[in-house]
């Protein structure tokens, strides 16, 4: 590598400004952002993205799931390109960083890459996936599901927000049903920049994390039809209350993750009383449930056991309760190659770094199905995410960001 690509290091500055110039884009008065895909608030972030990758000089494309692609060419164009980014989506309560500091992170790699003159052999492609955050729309992650083959691209765009909008419908609402079919980009390797939405890193003043897997995924649609009655006039013993219900439930699921670990979670995240109303019993219930492992065999378990405790609840209660999986994502192993270029990079910059299993799941957990893949971590407060509170520091953020620069030049190669 040139002197130059060897002493390389981003504008944080400028890394610091675009994070917080595009947080403007569904700003909540808690300093969190609500920009949920698909939303005229993701329409704005990915017009002020695809100008900025225009004006870093990339070809830029978006795909019929709404991904974005910014190829940055390569002295061989033969050479397939490296994916570097994350997602611009949010939470309805997320914060500033998750997803967004690894897509703007990978146009700050760009743009120091041209300000430097660096040109290197392959290609690098900077993409924005569409529905990382699964909120609105589920699966999560399902534009990268869609590219690496999971699901095909018409499945995804029949699904259904709550409000009963497809995918289809929302991308045409905001213009960003791209020209490009889903896969139209092909990628040689992916490597994403993010938050550790969890303790570790900073409990252990670490810098970086060197993701070498994932947690697998079980998502759960649930449903409890009790009998809606009078909460005056129906004695206990004689309720079939839908509520009462997903409490026992709520707590079996905790009882089994915590039996599990510590290698094992679950959460109820939503639950939603049909017909609500103080003086009458809930007569129906719809929830999710999440659960996750990085282990495939405690996945199995937690799937036998919550479908156990909640057959034996609802007999006892005299309820009917439905859960359909409506998405199983394994574990994942990052590859080995890659995850030793984020390690070298790490120590020849001088960060300290540390192995991790991300808690999380990203685009890169389902890239790393078809192609190798690797992640870089960088601390957030208080391991706090998925929240308005979500904070990161300038300089792990920068750091997290040099990383991905010299992993990515790395792999790519500089041409002399
Ligand atoms: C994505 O944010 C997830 O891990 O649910
Ligand atoms: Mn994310
Ligand atoms: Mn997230």
């Amino acid at each position: 590598m040139s002197r130059a690509a060897t002493n390389l290091q981003i504008d944080s500055a400028r890394l610091w400004g675009s994070i917080h110039e595009t947080a403007q884009f569904g700003a909540t008065a808690k300093g969190g952002v609500r920009r949920l895909t698909l939303s005229s608030e993701d329409k704005q972030v990915r017009d002020w993205f695809r100008q900025a990758c225009e004006d870093a000089g990339l070809e830029v494309h978006t795909d019929a799931l709404g991904s974005q692609f910014g190829l940055r060419k390569g002295r061989d164009m033969s050479k397939p390109p490296v994916g570097i980014g994350s997602h611009l989506d949010t939470q309805p309560t997320g914060g500033k960083y998750d997803g967004i500091l690894g897509t703007l992170g990978a146009l700050e790699v760009i743009r120091t890459l041209n300000d430097a003159g660096v040109e290197t052999e392959a290609p690098i492609c900077v993409v924005n996936w569409t529905n990382e955050e699964g909120s609105r729309f589920a699966p999560a992650m399902m534009a990268s599901a869609a590219y690496v083959g999971d699901f095909t691209t018409d499945d995804i765009l029949s699904r259904k927000d709550a409000e009963g909008t497809t995918v289809g419908q929302a991308l045409d609402s905001i213009g960003y049903r791209g020209d490009k079919p889903v896969g139209f980009q092909k990628l040689g390797c992916f490597v994403e920049l993010h938050i550790e939405q969890g303790p570790i890193l900073e409990a252990e003043g670490k810098t970086i994390g060197v993701v070498d897997s994932g947690q697998g995924v079980l998502w759960y649609d649930g449903k409890i039809s009790g009998f809606e009655s009078h909460a005056g006039s129906t004695p206990m013993p004689l309720r079939r209350d839908a509520l009462a219900t997903l409490s026992e439930i709520v707590l079996a699921m905790e009882s089994i993750a915590k039996k599990l670990g510590p290698n094992a979670v679950g959460t109820i995240g939503e639950a939603v009383i049909a017909n609500p109303s103080r003086n009458v019993i809930p007569g129906e219930i719809a929830f999710t449930m999440d659960c996750r492992s990085a282990d495939g065999a405690i996945m199995d378990a937690l799937d036998r056991d919550l479908r156990a405790a909640i057959a034996e609840i609802a007999a006892r209660r005299k309820v009917e309760v439905k859960i359909d999986l409506v998405w199983r994502k394994p574990p994942t192993h990052f590859d080995p190659k890659l995850i030793s270029a984020v390690e070298n990079a790490a120590k020849t910059l001088g960060y300290s770094s540390r192995r991790i299993t991300s808690g999380a799941g990203h685009d890169a957990c389902n890239l790393n199905t078809i192609m190798p893949a690797a992640m870089v971590f960088v601390p957030c407060k208080d391991g706090i995410s998925h929240n308005e509170l979500e904070d990161a520091t300038q300089p792990d953020c920068t750091a997290g960001t040099n990383v991905l620069m010299h992993t990515v030049l790395a792999i790519a190669g500089v041409a002399s």
